[in-house]
């Protein structure tokens, strides 16, 4: 039997993220936690996977994201489950499970797995900080959410993006309307694309959505939805688009708007970069689905919620050379010739105060250690020869100024962090 030994590589459509690129993550965590945290949000974390019903009946049996993507397994003790395409369908579970008390707002930030053809900006595992409101059908929550998303897209310095407002309707007022849109699609079919002139009859609105120009062509003068509203959702709508222009949100309407999954109704909404690659512009959506508690079990309830994808920002982010994020450097790097102890003692101490320090290890030359100490980018070493170590001291060389050495006694040293949070000399 031949013997493999290959290296094994990440799958395919999956990525690892390393420093100094982690550094930026942390950054974008850091400062989403902080946004959804100041409009009430609170952390929820969910399992990664779950059972497969929570998204087939979720999310909808018909939508790409489950029909052709999903990854699903039957575990060792036979169930059926799957690894989450997305955030909401799981927060949603975890409310009807434990019902908090409404309104109750969640933010959470997670892998998720589609099993796509990647390409830049395409993964098959991407990751995504979200929000969930549950528990109010107020337009002015609709607001509050695009609002947040478009102030963090400004916070990271953002500005060539765009946001599109929908309305899929309810209960009410889309059924009929679903029907005259695959009455008009019937007398379209021959010229449809191939995927939807065999799968319109099945959910007639994603062909609304189609970015092929036979269905574009196709439905240039389809029914439109948003002048198939009932009255109630037409006062949603108006009263969502009266916010957004009260909030100097710029957007436009975009009845084509009808995102992949089968949750929504009334309001729907996508943010896009035009510094990216069409096809992968989409910096983040969300929308309004006001059945999804009641189709996972739980009592009618309302919410509304968006996902923003991280690489996709980041990629939008570095398009436009906007929230680079330079690593810090350790405030001094100790340079130890009498065998590592000193270094060893130092490091702890001050690390312990609460100082970002590195050292050299495997006993390295003189040499070889401030070479070291120089690329880590260290405003000063820390020099500990034979004669410090006698004296319990240390030398302090600068190493990004013309600066005269000084020698101190540990104990100065350590004082003085006390004192002023810094190494000063
Ligand atoms: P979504 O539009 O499917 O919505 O995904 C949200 C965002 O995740 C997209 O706008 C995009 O930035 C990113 N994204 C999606 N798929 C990929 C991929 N394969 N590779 C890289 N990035 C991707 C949702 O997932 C809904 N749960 C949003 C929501 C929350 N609606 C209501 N509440």
């Amino acid at each position: 039997m031949s013997h493999d030994t290959t290296a094994p590589r990440a799958p395919t459509g999956t990525h690892d993220v390393l420093p100094p690129e982690s550094s930026r993550w942390e950054h974008f965590l850091a400062r989403f936690a902080a946004l959804a945290e100041r409009y009430g949000f609170g952390l929820v974390h969910t399992p990664i996977f779950e059972d497969s019903r929570v998204f087939r009946r979720g999310i909808g049996e018909h939508s790409e994201v489950v029909g052709k993507e999903m990854y699903e397994f039957t575990d060792r003790g036979g169930r059926q489950l799957a690894l989450r395409p997305e955030g909401t369908a799981s927060v949603v579970r975890a409310f009807v499970q434990h019902r908090p008390v409404t309104p109750w707002r969640a933010w959470y930030a997670t892998p998720s797995f589609r099993y796509e053809r990647p390409q830049a900006g395409r993964y098959r595992q991407h990751h995504q900080v979200g929000v969930e409101a549950l528990g109010s059908d107020d337009p002015d929550v609709d607001v509050e959410i695009i609002v947040l998303a478009q102030r963090f897209f400004e916070s990271l310095g953002l500005k060539n993006f765009s946001l599109a407002v929908n309305s899929m309707g309810d209960a009410q007022c889309r059924p009929a309307y679903v029907d005259t849109l695959r009455e008009y699609l019937r007398g379209q079919a021959r010229v449809l694309c191939d995927e939807h002139a065999q799968r319109f009859e099945l959910n007639p609105l994603r062909v609304l959505d189609c970015k092929t120009s036979a269905c574009r062509d196709a439905t240039q003068n389809a029914p439109k939805l948003l002048t198939a509203l009932c009255e109630s959702c037409t006062a949603h709508h108006e009263r969502v688009v009266a916010g957004l222009t009260a909030a100097g949100v710029t957007f436009q309407t975009n009845d084509r708007l009808v995102r992949g999954l089968d949750y929504y109704t009334k309001t729907t909404f996508e943010f896009s970069s035009h510094a990216l690659d069409g096809a992968q512009n989409a910096l983040g959506g969300g929308g309004r689905y006001d059945g999804l508690v009641e189709s996972l079990g739980g009592p009618p309830t309302p919410g509304i919620g968006f996902g923003i994808g991280i690489e996709r920002v980041l990629l939008a982010c570095d398009a436009e050379q906007v929230f680079a994020i330079a690593p810090m450097p350790p405030v001094a790097f100790v340079v130890d010739v009498t065998g590592g102890e000193g270094a060893r003692d130092l490091v702890a101490a001050l690390r312990e105060k609460g100082l970002y320090v590195e050292r050299a290890y495997d006993g390295r030359s003189m040499k070889s250690q401030l070479k070291a100490a120089d690329k880590s980018g260290a405003a000063c070493a820390l020099l500990i020869g034979s004669e410090e170590l006698a004296q319990k001291s240390v030398t302090i060389r600068a190493l990004r100024e013309q600066r005269e050495q000084v020698t101190v006694t540990i104990e100065s040293l350590l004082a003085g962090v006390d004192a002023t949070g810094e190494i000063s000399w």
